[in-house]
Formats: C-alpha cells, sequence, structure tokens
C-alpha cells in the first residue's frame, strides 16, 4: 500500500526482515521471484550469507517496485527485472527514469525507489566505534560536531553520519571507491520519525557531482536508516501484506 503527501515529491521506501519469508532465510531462490538472468546471477553467490542478503534486497525491493509502480501482479515480481551497473549500483530495466536503491544489514533490507533524480538508502547496525574509525573517515567539522554528546547519543550520530555517507556515495554512484571525507553530513535531532540531513560534497574531489544532496534519518534502537538524494524530496513508507507460511506472496 503507498500513502501520497500532496506538494511533495516522495522517495518510497520499504523495510524487511529475513525471517519474513522462510526461503530467504534457507538462502532458497522463491518461485516465481527472479528472472532467468537474476538466477543465473544468484547461482554466482556461493557465500551463503550473500546470497541470502542478495535475495532479501531484490525480494524487497521487488515488492517496493510492485507497489509503487504496480506493473504486475504480486504474484508475478520475476517481471520485473532488477539489473546491476558494473560499479554495483541495481536499477529497473524496464523503468531507466527510476532511481532503485538497496542496503542489507544484520537480516534486514532497506530499500528506496524515485523519480526525482538520483537516490541513495543506507541500513546500519548501531554500535560504539572506535575512535580511530571517526578519525580516520569523518571530517575535521563532523568529529568537531560530535564532541560533548552523552555516550549513546554519540554512538547513534557516529553511525548516522556514517550510514549518510554511505547513502550520499551510492546516490552518486560511487560507493567506498571514494574518500568518506569527500563527503561532510550534517543533521538535526527533533522528535519526528524521519529528520532532516544535509551532505555537503567536495566537487573538487568527486567530478560532476553536486555540491549538495539532500537526506533524512531515523533510529530505532537497533538500527540507523539513511537515504539520501540530488532533489528535496519526502519519504514515503509502502507497507505490503504479511507472507503466507507457504512463501506464495
Ligand atoms: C556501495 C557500498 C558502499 C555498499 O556498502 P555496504 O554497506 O557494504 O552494503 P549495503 O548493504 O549498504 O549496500 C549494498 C548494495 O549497494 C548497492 N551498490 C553497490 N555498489 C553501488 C554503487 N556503486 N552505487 C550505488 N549502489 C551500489 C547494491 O545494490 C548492493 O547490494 P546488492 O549487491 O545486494 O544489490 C560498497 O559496496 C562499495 O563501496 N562498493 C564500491 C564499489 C564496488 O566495489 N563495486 C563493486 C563492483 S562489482
Amino acid at each position: 500500500m503507498v500513502s501520497h503527501l500532496d506538494g511533495w515529491l516522495m522517495i518510497y521506501w520499504l523495510t524487511q526482515t529475513l525471517s519474513a519469508h522462510p526461503d530467504l532465510a534457507r538462502a532458497v531462490m522463491p518461485p516465481g521471484l527472479l528472472s532467468v538472468s537474476e538466477q543465473r546471477r544468484c547461482e554466482t553467490f556461493t557465500v551463503e550469507k550473500r546470497r541470502r542478503d542478495w535475495l532479501l534486497g531484490r525480494w524487497t525491493a521487488k515488492h517496493l517496485a510492485q507497489a509503487v509502480l504496480g506493473s504486475c501482479a504480486e504474484s508475478d515480481l520475476n517481471e520485473i527485472e532488477i539489473a546491476t551497473n558494473p560499479n554495483g549500483a541495481p536499477y529497473l530495466a524496464d523503468y531507466r527514469d527510476w532511481s532503485l536503491s538497496i542496503s542489507h544489514s544484520a537480516d534486514r533490507a532497506f530499500c528506496a525507489l524515485s523519480d526525482i533524480g538520483s537516490i541513495g538508502v543506507d541500513i546500519e547496525r548501531i554500535e560504539a566505534r572506535q575512535v580511530a574509525f571517526v578519525e580516520d573517515f569523518f571530517t575535521p567539522a563532523e568529529q568537531i560536531r560530535l564532541t560533548d554528546l552523552p555516550e549513546r547519543q554519540r554512538h547513534v550520530a557516529i553511525t548516522v553520519i556514517w550510514s549518510a555517507k554511505e547513502s550520499g556515495l551510492k546516490t552518486l554512484q560511487c560507493g567506498l571507491t571514494v574518500d568518506s571525507r569527500t563527503m561532510d553530513c550534517r543533521f538535526t535531532w527533533t522528535e519526528d520519525q524521519w529528520k532532516p540531513l544535509e551532505i555537503t560534497v567536495d566537487t573538487q574531489r568527486i567530478a560532476e557531482a553536486p555540491n549538495r544532496l539532500y537526506g533524512w534519518w531515523k533510529a530505532d534502537a537497533t538500527f540507523v536508516y539513511t537515504l539520501a538524494a540530488t532533489k528535496q524530496a519526502h519519504p514515503v513508507e509502502v507497507t505490503i501484506p504479511p507472507i503466507m507460511n507457504d512463501g506464495q506472496n
């Protein structure tokens, strides 16, 4: 189900866990999910965790695309082909005007889809990170903004900054092939579920990049979720009916 927000450009998102589908948890390709070429790609993943993550990402992204685009019946997700660029970025083969982004962490996938321009998403588990991590990967300005935060808030803030960088780098389709300090992330703490974040891009070091990306973040007890985009747009959650126990959905 998709709800719309009047007057906003929108980024549709969906999150799913591995436990929601009995086949995925066993790293088995669910019937009707993958096209023939996707089945071939899946067979190349010999490490079970990688195969599970990849399948969970495809299953989540295809349900998202089906709900937003309504291009096929719920039972025919294999008609939605998710192809991959040589740089690893996924895209919908039949909807090249739409930007798709996929992330997975600890048996959970987080995907987003939008037609506003390029987008990137990331999900990260909240955990304590070493001081050296912050010194190596964060800009001096980000490091200053972290000072004096209470311990739990500091763990969340570090996770948000790291996740926002990954979302930003996915938006520009470069991933971590470029220095994470080419992006400076600033964000607010509010009571809202999704809180705005802004990413300033070092355009001297990333050719043809916009100097600014727009984003959002939210956290629960375990994870931080971030979205980044080349245009300002609002996150809209997509919900799908729970899966039947026999895997037919
Ligand atoms: C992109 C990257 C930052 C993801 O980091 P991560 O935290 O390990 O993993 P996440 O679960 O958050 O994201 C993985 C997803 O990002 C997407 N992705 C991979 N490379 C991408 C890129 N260059 N641009 C945008 N999205 C990308 C894919 O959908 C991938 O999942 P999938 O392979 O199951 O489809 C990381 O893979 C990276 O830096 N890659 C560098 C580029 C690279 O090595 N490409 C591989 C060439 S084949």
